[in-house]
């Protein structure tokens, strides 16, 4: 497995696998990879013949007072990770490989991107959508790989793959789960002992709310005020929103009558976590 920083690179070795008349699948990822990457890197050599792994740290998709600088890196455990699980290549660029400094091109999306985190992240699915974009174009793969825990980062991909003709399949991949039900994010290296305790509150509010649909709950507002209770019953926790929406519009929706996404985002301290749960009926 190889690591390469320049998109020179990276289409030299794709253009020589598609010669061949092999598959490529893309994992694209902000790296600081955990069992959620992992599984959607073993996805992906399980269904294509060459596997790469974009690993950027994309500045444009974080908010003047996000994480950009504090977000985790590492590399080498980031290269482990992907050697085991048997990626083929991974893509490192610098900002200033992806991004020229007179950059001024973007892909910005309406609808699907104006409820749950769009609104408290206003720029940050145009920059998702760019990135996306770019890498896409650099590495053309068949497939692309999206997991499931970020729901409305996978319904915008989709969108926009379908809306600018892109020949890409979108696989969207289960959301992989500590053994206590907390969601596997790097951001969850953020917390401390006590703030790691207090973050279980966010998948008993999705466990919550996903049995009482199964139960034959259809009333979004009922879903949705009990898993708020539960939620400010712990201290450490304040909500940023907890929401249903169609699965694939994202637009509010009142009662499940079809596929919906139940989503919330939890500040746990100064940690913002975001879980969801899909119930179709
Ligand atoms: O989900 C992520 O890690 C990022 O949003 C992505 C898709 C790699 C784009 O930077």
């Amino acid at each position: 497995m190889k690591t390469v920083t320049t998109i020179e690179e990276v289409r030299a070795q794709v253009k020589q696998w598609k010669k061949e008349g092999l598959c490529v699948g893309l994992v694209p990822t902000m790296g600081y990879l955990h069992e959620g990457h992992k599984s959607l890197i073993e996805r992906s050599v399980s269904e294509c013949d060459k596997t790469v792994v974009s690993i950027f740290v994309n500045p444009m998709q974080f908010g003047p007072n996000e994480d950009f600088a504090s977000y985790p890196r590492d590399l080498a455990a980031d290269q482990a990770v992907c050697a085991s699980a048997g990626a083929d290549l991974i893509f490192h660029p610098s900002v200033e490989e992806m991004y020229a400094p007179d950059f001024c091109s973007f892909v910005d999306m309406n609808g699907v991107t104006k409820e749950l985190c769009g609104k408290s992240r206003p720029i940050h699915f145009r920059g998702v959508c760019t990135v996306v974009s770019k890498l896409f174009h650099i590495v053309t793969p068949q497939k692309a790989y999206f997991g499931q825990k970020d729901a409305q980062q996978l319904a915008v991909i989709r969108r926009m793959v379908r809306d600018l003709n892109m020949d890409i399949e979108i696989v969207g991949c289960p959301i992989v789960r500590e053994a206590d039900g907390l969601a596997k994010s790097s951001r969850n290296t953020y917390l401390n002992a006590q703030e790691r305790q207090a973050a279980l509150v966010l998948s008993k509010a999705i466990f919550l709310g996903q049995s009482m649909a199964q139960n034959g709950e259809r009333s979004g507002k009922v879903i949705t005020d009990a898993m708020r209770k539960l939620i400010s019953e712990e201290p450490m926790a304040r909500i940023d929103y907890v929401q249903m929406v169609d699965r694939d519009s994202i637009e509010p929706v009142d009662f499940i009558e079809g596929p919906v996404l139940v989503a919330i985002a939890v500040y746990i301290g100064t940690t913002r976590l975001i879980d969801n749960f899909v119930f179709e009926k």
